[in-house]
């Protein structure tokens, strides 16, 4: 039986969430180079309702979202209590997440503008209390992203960085069935409740193939830049040691991924202003050496390694913001297959052998 390896290319179900067809992303129709600009707090609408918000609608989303940012003292208890073992920023997110199921919302009532603000307050704290950093307090007459930077960085960012972060957070909200949104429907599909479902998200995005891809990234650039080795030699020597490269290659985009093109351009302006256009440099050396080598373009995580590096962050912690950013997308899918109420259960085809049970067979000596 020819089948399609890793359901490539296999259409599981409708959605009116977001697109790739033709490898042009949209969302509920509107295409993502027209959505950049746009708020957060408009994409988390549009997402979640599949309509374009009124200007009352965003801001009412906004005040709730904000007003929701702020963590119980208890959750924070717990957060600290996981997040002070030396373990991946990613595993105290599974778990954090799973704990916000058991502590927050124990009969699963949170709604999602509860659940999206919650994740990324505790994702922040996840980031600073790993560096025994003190948390920073919500503002309320602030917006989401200026916030939510507030929280992670410490320090208030400037309009310029909200507007460039805001729109990497626009970027990564949705991208129709990938692996971990796919993994968040399977368990919607069985009604389990929406910790659960982003539970099991979280564990998907952490693999080096998904999400986990940003980390990777910038410890091949910072590995370069500390053996001084050239970026070319560096990537011929991955090559021929059968290993890939990361963040480079997709699934859907075989001619580039429209999200990293916009977002070359933010990491080349987040480098310039912070004085790491070292390592900009170096993507580029290495994006157009790969180019020439394999024809694989950057995909979403190549660009974002370098302004979450610009941020301040740990490259241990960049996959957590993209669990931040795409939280959005992960409930609009819940809620959308839970509506839809069918259970995901596909079938396989058995290769192995067949046999006939006889009892436990005595070990040879
Ligand atoms: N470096 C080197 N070779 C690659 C790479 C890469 N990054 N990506 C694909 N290839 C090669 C691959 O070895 C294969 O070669 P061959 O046909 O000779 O065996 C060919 O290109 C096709 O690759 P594939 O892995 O079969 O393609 P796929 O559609 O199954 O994989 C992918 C997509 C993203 C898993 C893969 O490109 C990859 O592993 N990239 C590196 C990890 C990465 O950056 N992941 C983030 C993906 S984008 C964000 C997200 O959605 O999470």
């Amino acid at each position: 039986m020819d089948l399609p390896k890793g359901l490539a290319g296999v259409v599981i179900s409708e959605t009116k969430i977001s697109s790739t067809k033709d490898a042009k992303l949209t969302y509920s129709g509107y295409p993502i180079q027209e959505l950049k600009d746009a708020s957060f707090e408009e994409v988390v609408y549009l997402l979640w309702h599949q309509e374009t918000p009124t200007v009352e609608q965003v801001q009412d989303l906004r005040k709730l979202l904000v007003s929701e940012m702020k963590l119980p003292d208890e959750t924070i208890r717990l957060i600290k209590e996981v997040a002070k073992e030396p373990q991946h920023p990613m595993s105290i997110l599974r778990t954090t997440v799973s704990l916000l199921g058991t502590t927050h919302n124990e009969d699963g009532l949170d709604q999602p503008p509860v659940i999206l603000a919650k994740m990324l307050t505790a994702i922040a704290a996840i980031i600073r209390l790993r560096d025994n950093q003190k948390l920073m307090e919500v503002h309320e007459d602030w917006g989401v992203v200026e916030n939510f930077m507030y929280l992670f960085t410490g320090q208030r960012p400037s309009p310029e960085y909200v507007k460039m972060f805001s729109t990497v957070m626009v970027l990564h909200a949705d991208h129709e069935f990938n692996a971990s949104t796919f993994t968040a429907r399977v368990v919607a599909s069985t009604q389990a409740d929406y910790y659960s479902c982003l539970t099991a998200a979280v564990c998907a995005l952490k693999g080096p193939l998904h999400g986990g891809a940003n980390e990777q990234v910038f410890k091949m650039l910072a590995e370069i830049r500390e053996t001084g080795i050239k970026p070319i030699d560096y990537i011929e020597k991955q090559i021929a040691a059968g290993k890939k490269i990361m963040g480079f290659g997709h699934r859907i985009y075989k001619h580039g991924d429209p999200r990293a093109k916009i977002l070359r351009g933010i990491a080349e302006k987040m480098a310039q202003t912070t004085n790491n256009s070292v390592y900009f440099d170096l993507e580029e050396q290495i994006a157009n050496y790969m180019f020439e080598k394999t024809k694989l373009y950057p995909n979403v995580d190549y660009y974002t390694a370098v302004i979450y590096h610009c941020l301040g962050l740990d490259s241990s912690t960049f996959t957590t913001m993209f669990a931040a950013c795409r939280t959005t997308g992960w409930m609009a899918h819940i809620i959308e297959q839970q509506t839809d109420g069918t259970l995901i259960r596909p079938s396989s085809e058995y290769v192995g052998e067949m046999h006939h049970y006889t009892g436990p067979i005595k070990a040879q000596a």
